[in-house]
């Protein structure tokens, strides 16, 4: 939910820690700030709003020191200003901390501190972290830091500098992501790999409860008992291009068309001889044949890639499958047992709903396999079996190219289990395979046919409330295509099943009222047809996504957004380029900030 950087060597912080800051600015712009250590002395700067505020004074007083820490925040505790933001003060002046995470019992701490004289100036629940340390501090900052964590109950990712230590500082992590950037002379923290890749590849991604303490020369890392235990250095090999716009406008333009590219990565390498191999995923044929049923928990956009998921595995696997939202399915004691594979889809890997909905299908005894984007996210380590989509970073807020990274991985998944089960045949599950290479020459003629929908986005960007209807896979594309267009352009909007609208919601449907139709399912185009014809007999202007092949579906809708005719069964991985393109566009009309929507974070870290 916000981005934490740290440097220690022989430069100065602060540039730095400003240029590490921008690129996790997506993670959360309520607030920045930076401390940084220099000459014994402790300069903190922060303000509320966008980084470049802070940016501004940085250049202002350019502070001295090449020891510092900086936060990037998205509001929990206390709304955005300059008192809240990070990094925050121990009582003496001599501790700052970053914190990325929610502190659960804040509250207890907080009173316990103040009866020991400390006092707070802030209403988030950060603050107690440097007052904590400092009462912990008796010279060893580490311990301290393992003391201070060792009381906390909830989920962080920080940084921890001291007056007392002027050439090293500390950081450490539970449930909050933080990685370890290993240079020449030079050390780093941050909390995502962006935010440091133009200074190294060398990383350690740090697990739950482990403790790192950083010198321009040293990285020592510790479990929570403080003792030394050794990491694998992860290269990174993403170039730097791939985590910036790459002279796109917006990030989210740039990840549509990496669409065709990203699930051709993750369906190819995982094609081998016309088979499909799972890397390796270590799900028997007996151990499939042994699942009762499956439950699919993810947040926003991957769960509405887990209802597309219900469809196709319910009809090809024939296993019953259930989908839930992860931070329902987590308190709502789920009948989950060992009889169980429970799928969990995430982008990050790091949303602390579907985190913590993982852990519980793992404690009643279920296998999980997680779809993930971000390698040696927090989701992926959980995880019994990980299926990474290799969409490549993802930094605008709306999730596109995961999105159909995530079904393209989920097809993969379904094809297997079908296999597995005796139920494709030969011939049937060949041609299956070979549908899915279709997938990114479809989307490519999609991208290239924007203007449609462009000037379709033009002339009702002043609807006040859009209906996205639709029957089986495309009614769960709808869901998708109506939480783009909310998310970026502030209309509101639902999705309906087609078959559902006249029992009630179409009471609402009136002259100009705008419904837009995904209609691939050539078993359901009758039926759709039909609903078309029912919402425009009320007024409605109607936009369909429909395949090339499709000639019905001029004579029913205002306007026809056409895509390749690829095999129904995975037309939603192609349909849902067309939803994501149509919300680009309105939000662009509405001069929204398309890539950093109000009150919304690319990684939900908090519950
Ligand atoms: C999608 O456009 C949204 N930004 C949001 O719903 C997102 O899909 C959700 O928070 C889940 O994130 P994850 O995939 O990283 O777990």
């Amino acid at each position: 939910m916000c981005g934490i950087v740290g440097y220690i060597g022989n430069k100065t912080a602060a540039p730095i820690l400003i240029n590490g800051l921008k690129k996790l600015e997506y993670r959360g712009y309520d607030s920045a700030g930076v401390a940084i250590l220099g000459n014994d002395n402790l300069k903190v700067l922060k303000y509320k709003g966008r980084l470049s505020n802070l940016e501004e004074k940085v250049c202002e007083l350019t502070p001295e020191g090449n020891i510092g820490i900086g936060h990037t925040r998205w509001a929990t505790h206390g709304e955005p200003n300059d008192l809240n933001s990070h990094p925050h003060m121990s009582k003496s002046g001599n501790i700052a901390v970053v914190h990325n995470g929610i502190i659960e019992n804040y509250l207890e701490i907080k009173e316990f501190l103040e009866s020991k004289g400390y006092e707070f100036i802030s209403e988030t629940d950060s603050e107690v972290v440097g007052h904590l340390v400092e009462y912990n501090y008796k010279g060893d900052l580490v311990k301290a830091v393992i003391d201070c964590l060792n009381e906390i109950e909830g989920s962080y990712a920080l940084g921890v500098i001291c007056t007392d230590c002027p050439d090293m500082f500390v950081a450490a992590r539970k449930d909050s992501p933080l990685i370890v950037g290993l240079g020449d002379g030079e050390n780093y923290i941050a909390s995502d790999i962006p935010a440091i890749l133009e200074y190294t590849r060398d990383v350690y991604i740090l697990d739950d409860k482990e403790i790192v303490s950083l010198t321009g020369d040293k990285v020592t890392v510790f479990n929570n008992y403080g003792i030394e235990i050794q990491k694998d250095v992860f290269k990174v090999t993403w170039d730097v291009a791939s985590a910036e716009k790459s002279g796109y406008e917006h990030f989210m333009m740039k990840e549509m068309c990496e669409e065709p590219k990203a699930v051709r990565d993750t369906i190819n390498p995982r094609i081998k001889d016309g088979n499909i191999v799972l890397d390796n995923i270590k799900l028997t044929d007996e151990d499939v044949k042994n699942i009762d049923k499956i439950y699919i928990v993810a947040c926003g956009t991957a769960y509405h890639a887990g209802v597309v998921a219900k469809y196709i595995i319910e009809k090809t696997a024939k296993i019953p499958v259930e989908v839930d939202v992860a931070s329902e399915f987590r308190y709502r004691d789920p009948l989950v047992t060992d009889r169980h594979l429970v799928i969990i889809i995430s982008q990050s890997g790091e949303t602390l709903d579907t985190l913590f909905a993982l852990r519980e299908s793992k404690k009643k005894g279920a296998r999980v396999l997680s779809i993930v984007n971000v390698v040696g996210s927090s989701i992926s380590r959980d995880s019994d079996d990980v299926l990474y989509t290799w969409a490549g970073p993802e930094i605008a807020v709306a999730s596109t190219k995961a999105y159909n990274t995530q079904l393209a991985a989920l097809y993969l998944v379904t094809l297997e289990l079908a296999k597995k089960k005796g139920l494709l045949e030969t011939e049937q599950y060949k041609k299956a395979v070979e549908e899915l290479s279709k997938i990114s020459d479809a989307i490519e003629d999609v991208l290239e046919n924007k203007e449609v929908i462009q000037k379709f986005a033009a002339q009702h960007c002043n609807a006040k409330s859009i209906f996205f209807i639709g029957r089986g896979l495309d009614y769960a594309l709808s869901m998708e295509g109506s939480l783009k267009l909310k998310e970026i352009s502030y209309i509101h909007s639902e999705a309906y099943a087609g078959g559902e609208l006249k029992h009630g919601t179409i009471a609402l449907i009136e002259e100009g009222t705008l419904v837009i139709c995904p209609m691939t399912q050539d078993s359901l185009m009758d039926k759709m047809i039909s609903n078309i014809k029912e919402v425009k007999a009320r007024g409605a202007t109607v936009m369909a996504i429909a395949k090339e092949s499709n000639k019905h579906v001029y004579k029913a809708a205002d306007v026809v957004v056409t895509i390749p005719d690829v095999d129904s069964f995975i037309a939603p991985i192609v349909a849902v380029t067309p939803l994501q393109l149509f919300a680009y566009y309105m939000a662009l009309e509405k001069g929204c900030d398309v890539d950093k929507p109000r009150n919304l974070a690319k990684s939900v870290t908090v519950e």
